[in-house]
């Protein structure tokens, strides 16, 4: 199967690949096809930036975008995911992207011998969002040159991030040393693997890089435990806990960004901030994505074989 469904599966080798060419396209780098590639991009989650994102990348790779809508799709008819893709491959669908509020909506596709098209997992539930995980450590490449070492505080809303999953499992791997901060109610025995849990205003004038998470108030069951305002209050970045971080510092959010919530208003678009880099970055990134999945279909004409495993 070509497909992209976690960070798990990369090795650190298959990431600094997948940041070298997103560079190499950063830098005007081109592929060619063999033939006319043909992709659709399935939201059953609502996205402003990977969808987007995904379809400028595909476009700038000559791949022709096929419209799909859930809500005007059979979906409302109740066709499922599986059947969905199985219509959309015997159409000559060649490559799909999805995002699904199911965790792992993607292991029987994987396993099914009549699914045949390139896959990237544009976000399951609160399980990976591995476009989005390499983006983010594109950007930090950029910065430092390197991940070894690197303290980076993730902090917010853990349990529901599936950001901070990806993030974690792939900076642990790559050397960074982790810690997370935000109600430490929303740290459990998971995140303790990768890194302790810890004050924010302790930890500020250590860390290289910020990771702010946002409150994903659609997947809580009840009311989040606390208004915006006394999230930002004992938790957000705020001008203050800002002036507390070394000159080198970044911070980064994968967006969107409720703005007075877990970054003051004033400091998304300030100097040290690095989201709408982030942003920028993340349609290179899928560029090189799709490339390497492309790849493996050979559907690539005379550029390297490389394979996400
Ligand atoms: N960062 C991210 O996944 O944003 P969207 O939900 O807008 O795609």
């Amino acid at each position: 199967q070509a497909a992209l469904v976690s960070v798990e599966q990369l090795t650190n080798q298959d990431v600094l690949t997948l940041i070298e060419r997103a560079e190499a396209f950063k830098a005007g780098a081109t592929c060619q096809l063999t033939r006319p590639v043909y992709a659709m991009n399935l939201f059953f989650e609502n996205s402003t930036r990977t969808k987007t994102s995904f379809d400028m990348a595909e476009r700038q790779l000559g791949l022709s975008v096929l419209p799909f809508e859930v809500e005007t799709s059979s979906v409302s008819k109740g066709e499922t995911l599986s059947d969905t893709l199985k219509t959309v491959q015997a159409i000559g669908v060649d490559l799909v992207t999805i995002r699904h509020s199911q965790n792992a909506y993607y292991k029987p596709l994987l396993v099914d011998p009549n699914f045949h098209m390139a896959l990237a997992n544009a976000g399951d539930g609160s399980g990976q969002h591995p476009s989005q995980c390499l983006l983010d450590v594109m950007t930090i490449y950029e910065e430092f040159g390197h991940f070894e070492g690197l303290k980076v505080v993730i902090c917010g809303d853990l349990t529901h991030s599936r950001v901070a999953r990806s993030n974690m499992q792939l900076l642990h791997r790559l050397g960074a040393q982790l810690y997370f901060a935000g109600p430490a109610e929303w740290f459990t025995a998971e995140f303790a693997q990768y890194g302790q849990h810890v004050a924010l205003d302790d930890i500020l004038a250590e860390v290289d890089v910020v990771m702010l998470l946002r409150i994903q108030h659609e997947r809580f069951q009840s009311a989040a435990p606390m208004t915006d305002q006394q999230f930002h209050d004992a938790y957000g970045l705020t001008n203050e806990r800002a002036a507390k971080l070394a000159p080198h510092a970044i911070w980064l959010h994968p967006a969107p960004v409720n703005r007075d919530v877990e970054i003051a208003d004033q400091l998304v678009e300030a100097p040290q901030s690095r989201i709408f880099k982030q942003m920028h970055n993340g349609m290179y990134m899928r560029m090189a994505i799709i490339e390497q999945l492309l790849q493996q279909k050979g559907l690539i004409r005379g550029s390297e074989n490389v394979s996400i495993n």
